[in-house]
């Protein structure tokens, strides 16, 4: 077979035609970094390459540093009133008037928080996705935050990572569209409108493929996987308009990315042609030290600013060692004005050299954003179990029992990275479900007092209260603190004694529904075989409770689909459904292998002894109050021509008794390639409303540009032979069909 790269020329020039036109050197701010450049210090310089976390309060000496231009920006300043006066002296009493620009992880939402990231992935709905990051924009730079630290669109295949939660999952095109729905929902149509803030695709890049799910731990990515996986969503980023990105903690393959030249300059600069600003993370410049990479600060500030970090976020290496390294020759003042002119291009660009002085004030939290969150909670609910129909429950159901150490904790709700939003604001499933029943037919008992709780003090108090009522409803899954940065697991159960409190209350015998609140795909088969249903709501933000009591009576209809693969057990991570075959893949007839002590181990097939090979629940799985009917598996021509297109469509029928929607999602297969290809790959989604009895054709074009992937000379190409297709529910079935691309 010829491997020819296809098309490869004309792709680079749609991308850079795209980039250029969602940002374009616009020769006006040019001009005027050209004309401020020239009046710069080398301390003012050095200065809009500084970002500080140091202004918790605006103190006199943060006032006297800000006079000097020795900070370009604030991390976590103080509040909006500091922000604002720190903002009218860099503006009015500093030398030159360079406006400082105030930074913050907004990562879903601000003063309303949505669902963690990974939960809002599961929706699969970028529509509604770029309106809460739309909201997320107006409330946070009505505080005078004009920079968020988002998207993170690290590809997470890993349920041991703790930044699994802030991620869209294991997958490149979901991850794509999905982070590209926040990029514009932040920028909105013009970076320059006060209500827009910056976007920072992060973390840059490989995160997370730390090895073994261990925070901060190495990376190895073979450069095929790191152009088909890793980069996409960072390359869909820039297009979508990403004016910012943060290099990653971890090393790539033994360099760290803080001073990665291959990342930094090679791809996001050259080959992508990059014009925003890169900021490193947290004290990652001299981290290089530790990383066994540079011999020192110094060192560490050379190998950052040479790999192109533009600004160093809160260490201080480039304050404490760039003047002596340029008197030394060992740095060129080129670097430093290149990053100069980095940052000072993002600050035009957002207007802050022309806009007034903000005035201090404070977001409120609309019922417009609460609704917002409310659907976008909803959506992001996935069904994974609702034996016999249980759910939804009747209004007419008499009591429920509200049992479980989440069913009304408004902190863990709103899960990580939600440093803005108030416990106050958050409207839980217990209070929910009081409003929905009235507290007579609402009978709560914790039974636990938090996630990690082994005291088993409450139990009989729940089981108590599952004896007086019709249904049990169980709140189970992770506090916030055990999901997020530096919270890598080594065990992914229930935390506590969570198991044995679904056991004791199951004692009542009464139907039980599980709502797992967590960070992170859990294992908790026990539960599910105890429960009638199963909704799998992550950490849902501050309209949790409302979302799920909807959901529950069924004023909504769930419509989730897992953006990352659930395992069996630990024991099978990393899986994942881009998967290749292997030489010797296992037969349908080796799956069902029990989990557990190994029974009769046999046969050479790629299979483990002690567990099936397939996931507990795979990538894209969500079910409905409905049955969705996929039909009539459609293909244009059974051959796509290099420069053609291909339709592939099928019918989707509702054949339940409510309105809903389902997520369709197009899969590819290339069969041959020079480069093993994986068994599935998404290439499409389409959610679909469907009226009960309703019938819809769903159709996908696909050309052969989508169809590419990286050959063995990291060329991208689609190669000619034959692939396979599939219009599916999820990445384990569908209606599948063959075409050959010519
Ligand atoms: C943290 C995180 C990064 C965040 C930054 C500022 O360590 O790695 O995602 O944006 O520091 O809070």
């Amino acid at each position: 077979m010829s491997h020819t790269p296809l098309r490869f020329v004309r792709l680079v020039v749609l991308f850079f035609a795209a980039v250029l036109a969602v940002c374009p050197l616009d020769s006006s701010i040019e001009q005027r970094i050209d004309s401020l450049l020239a009046r710069m210090t080398l301390d003012e310089k050095i200065g809009q390459m500084s970002q500080s976390t140091s202004m918790a309060t605006l103190t006199e000496s943060i006032k006297a540093e800000i006079r000097q231009g020795r900070w370009s920006s604030f991390l976590n300043a103080g509040g909006p009133a500091d922000r604002a006066e720190a903002q009218r002296i860099a503006r009015s009493e500093s030398r030159l008037g360079i406006p400082l620009l105030f930074g913050r992880d907004v990562l879903h939402g601000y003063r309303t928080i949505f669902p963690i990231p990974l939960g809002q992935a599961a929706s699969w709905d970028p529509e509604l996705i770029e309106q809460a990051a739309r909201t997320a924009a107006v409330e946070a730079s009505t505080e005078g935050i004009r920079w968020s630290f988002a998207p993170m669109v690290d590809i997470a295949r890993d349920p041991r990572w703790g930044r699994i939660a802030e991620s869209p999952g294991e997958d490149p095109y979901l991850a794509s569209v999905v982070g590209a729905a926040v990029v514009r929902g932040f920028q909105r149509r013009s970076l320059s409108d006060p209500q827009s803030i910056a976007a920072c695709a992060k973390h840059y890049a490989g995160y997370g493929a730390v090895e073994a799910g261990r925070e901060y731990n190495s990376a190895w990515i073979p450069e095929v996987l790191l152009r088909d996986v890793y980069l996409p969503p960072f390359r869909a980023m820039l297009a979508a308009g990403a004016v910012s990105v943060m290099a990653a903690f971890n090393t790539i393959n033994g360099v760290p990315a803080t001073g990665n030249e291959f990342l930094l300059r090679r791809i996001l600069r050259e080959e992508w042609g990059f014009d925003g600003t890169v900021v490193s993370d947290y004290t990652a410049i001299p981290e290089m030290e530790a990383h066994g990479y540079a011999a020192s600060a110094g060192d560490a500030a050379r190998e950052a600013l040479g790999a192109g970090i533009d600004i160093e976020m809160v260490s201080t290496t480039y304050h404490d060692h760039l003047k002596e390294l340029i008197e030394s020759r060992r740095v060129p003042m080129q670097w430093v004005d290149d990053a100069v002119r980095n940052v000072l291009r993002l600050k035009f660009r957002l207007g802050l050299f022309d806009q007034p002085i903000p005035v201090s004030r404070q977001a409120v939290i609309t019922a417009d954003a609460r609704g917002l969150a409310q659907r976008l909670t909803m959506e992001s609910v996935v069904l994974l179990k609702n034996e016999n129909h249980l759910l939804p429950l009747a209004p007419s159901i008499r009591s429920v029992a509200i049992i479980g150490p989440l069913a009304d904790s408004p902190v863990d709700q709103m899960g990580s990275w939600a440093m803005d939003g108030r416990a106050e604001d958050v409207v839980t499933p217990l209070a929910a479900l009081r409003q929905t029943l009235g507290n007579a037919r609402a009978l709560y008992a914790p039974g636990l007092k938090n996630s990690r709780a082994t005291d088993r003090n409450g139990f009989a108090v729940a089981l108590d209260a599952a004896r007086k009522a019709d249904v049990v409803l169980l709140f189970l899954g992770e506090e916030q603190i055990l999901s997020g940065e530096a919270r890598s697991r080594a065990f992914i159960n229930l935390p506590g004694a969570q198991e044995d409190l679904v056991s004791e209350v199951g004692k009542a015998r009464k139907p039980m529904v599980a709502i797992i609140q967590a960070g992170r795909p859990l294992t908790f088969q026990k539960v599910t075989a105890q429960a009638r249903a199963v909704l799998y709501a992550w950490h849902p933000g501050t309209m949790g409770g409302p979302a799920i009591a909807d959901l529950l009576f069924g004023r909504a209809v769930p419509s989730g689909k897992l953006p990352v693969t659930f395992p069996r057990t630990i024991g099978q991570v990393p899986i994942y459904y881009a998967r290749l075959n292997t030489g010797r893949p296992a037969s349908p007839a080796e799956l069902g292998i029990p989990m557990g002590n190994p029974a009769n181990p046999e046969g050479y097939t790629s299979k483990y002894i002690d567990v099936d090979l397939t996931p507990e629940y795979p990538f894209g799985y969500g079910l409905s109050y409905n049955d969705f009917a996929y039909s009539q598996l459609r293909l244009s021509a059974q051959t796509l021509m290099e420069d053609g297109t291909l339709s592939v469509s099928a019918d989707l029928t509702n054949r339940g008794k409510y309105g809903g929607a389902e997520v369709v999602q197009l899969y590819v297969h290339c069969v041959t390639a020079s480069v093993a290809q994986p068994v599935r790959v998404l290439k499409g989604l389409r959610r679909v409303q469907l009226q009960p009895g309703e019938t819809k054709t769903v159709t996908f074009v696909l050309t052969a540009a989508d169809l590419a992937y990286h050959n063995q000379q990291m060329q991208l190409v689609a190669e000619p032979g034959p692939y396979q297709v599939w219009i599916a529910p999820d990445s384990a079935r569908g209606l599948q069909g063959e075409f050959t691309l010519k």
